[in-house]
């Protein structure tokens, strides 16, 4: 992606434009929605606001979370602390236009709706929205998390023909909500993020529909496009959080910890290990769909290792092996292991997104994947057979996914996709 395009300040110029071009108002003001009330939420409502020729709407369906926003925003703008190196971080303020939980209001005009949510708050945000939805409007997961392109067009039906359906493969920023509506702050950029997009056949949306969307982020981090949609499935940092997870608490026998253990620093050699062979399935994964569909490009899916040093080249020490890799990434420092606070200490939270998120709209998914392409997955299978445990659900049986819980995942063959030649007939 052309970094220099974030330097547009005539919007109406850019090919990637071309779509809305016909229904913008004078000042040639892009529409865009952000759904969710979190701390991602609150991070691209208070970025893209701030950037010229952007209107901004929220819309989360959450709780209270609309109006305390509302109420928010009625004493000041918003302010986003962006942190672009130790001894450089700037306050922006800004505001969105509206905070609403109408989705008939928020979507009035809109040519391009972020959904900003953990993925199991997406199928929520695409029901309400859907009814609202008009002709080329761009549908952003960020991040998609595995399996959003599935539910997504078949939440919004025939609407997906004329619109399009983009994916991020993770949030293009670490950041946390400071104060409800008011103050978040962007504690780092991904330095490199891929991106891919599914287009209706009758849409007019291209390609370069996701040149307006790095306008709207800034220069980082600067998007790769993704050739297909299927390959972003496999790209989903969602396999990260459950090996670790997995190793850490497999023998885990109701004891309580005095501390929250380090997450990603404190990675041993079995969690670097299995996080690795996930990897090596997923990587696997790919390459036989390439063999079997040559025309198609799996390329983007790479080793995790290999992620890590192309995506966090400048903030990790030590690229020799994975263990390393992540213990001296500089984007993980402190963060915790999720923990449940009691009277005399730390017990896991096995309800946590990390397992809660990245399992029924992560491996579950890449699982399914892999099951069409007749890939065996024995560490896969082991994590998912532990972590469905924790879960209370049953998703796999055995070696296959035949689980009553099924329904509560995005795997593809909830959709009835069974051949590869399906997946990439959507
Ligand atoms: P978050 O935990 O801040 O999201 C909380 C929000 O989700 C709530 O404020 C509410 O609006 C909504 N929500 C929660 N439970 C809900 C429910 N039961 N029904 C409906 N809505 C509900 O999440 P965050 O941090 O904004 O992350 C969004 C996505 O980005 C997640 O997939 C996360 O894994 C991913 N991500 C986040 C990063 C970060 O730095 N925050 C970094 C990398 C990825």
């Amino acid at each position: 992606m052309d970094v220099n395009l974030v330097k547009q300040t005539n919007l109406q110029t850019m090919t990637g434009f071309s779509a809305w071009k016909e229904d913008l108002d004078q000042e040639g003001t892009l529409k865009i929605l952000v759904c969710g009330g979190g701390n991602g939420a609150h991070c691209m409502a208070a970025l893209a606001s701030s950037r010229p020729h952007v209107e901004v709407r929220v819309l989360t369906l959450y709780a209270d979370e609309a109006d305390r926003w509302t109420k928010a925003l009625e004493e000041d703008d918003m302010t986003i602390s962006i942190t672009y190196s130790e001894d450089h971080v700037e306050d922006v303020k800004s505001r969105p236009s509206l905070v609403t939980k109408d989705p008939a209001k928020a979507a009035e005009g809109i040519h391009m709706i972020f959904f900003t949510v953990p993925a199991f708050a997406h199928a929520q945000y695409l029901k309400a929205i859907a009814p609202h939805i008009l002709e080329n409007t761009l549908l952003i997961g960020l991040p998609g998390q595995a399996g959003f392109e599935f539910q997504a067009v078949k939440a919004i039906g025939d609407k997906a023909k004329v619109c399009a359906v983009a994916s991020f493969e993770s949030l293009p920023w670490a950041c946390r909500t400071m104060e409800f509506g008011r103050h978040v702050q962007l504690l780092g950029f991904k330095e490199a993020l891929g991106a891919a997009i599914l287009i209706g056949s009758k849409s007019n949306l291209t390609t370069h529909s996701l040149d307006v969307i790095q306008f709207i982020f800034g220069e980082n981090p600067v998007f790769k496009v993704i050739n297909n949609y299927v390959a972003i499935n496999l790209m989903a940092k969602s396999i990260i959080h459950p090996p670790l997870m997995y190793g850490r608490w497999r023998g885990y026998n109701d004891e309580v910890l005095e501390a929250k253990p380090l997450f990603y620093q404190g990675v041993d050699d079995e969690q670097a290990d299995l996080l690795s062979k996930v990897s090596d399935e997923v990587v696997k994964t790919a390459k036989v769909i390439q063999e079997k569909r040559p025309t198609v490009d799996m390329s983007a899916v790479i080793h995790i290792l290999d992620w890590y040093r192309e995506y966090y080249c400048h903030e990790i020490t030590d690229h020799g092996c994975l263990k390393n890799a992540m213990q001296t990434n500089k984007a993980y420092d402190g963060l915790l292991h999720p923990m449940k606070e009691v009277s005399d200490g730390f017990v896991p939270d096995f309800n946590y997104r990390y397992i809660r998120e990245d399992v029924p709209f992560g491996l579950v998914v890449m699982k399914g994947i892999a099951q069409i392409a007749e890939v065996d997955t024995p560490t896969i299978d082991t994590i998912i057979t532990w972590a469905q445990k924790k879960l209370n659900k049953e998703f796999l049986v055995g070696k296959r996914l035949d689980g009553k819980d099924m329904e509560e995942t995005r795997a593809p063959q909830v959709y009835g996709f069974k051949t590869i030649e399906d997946l990439f007939h959507i």
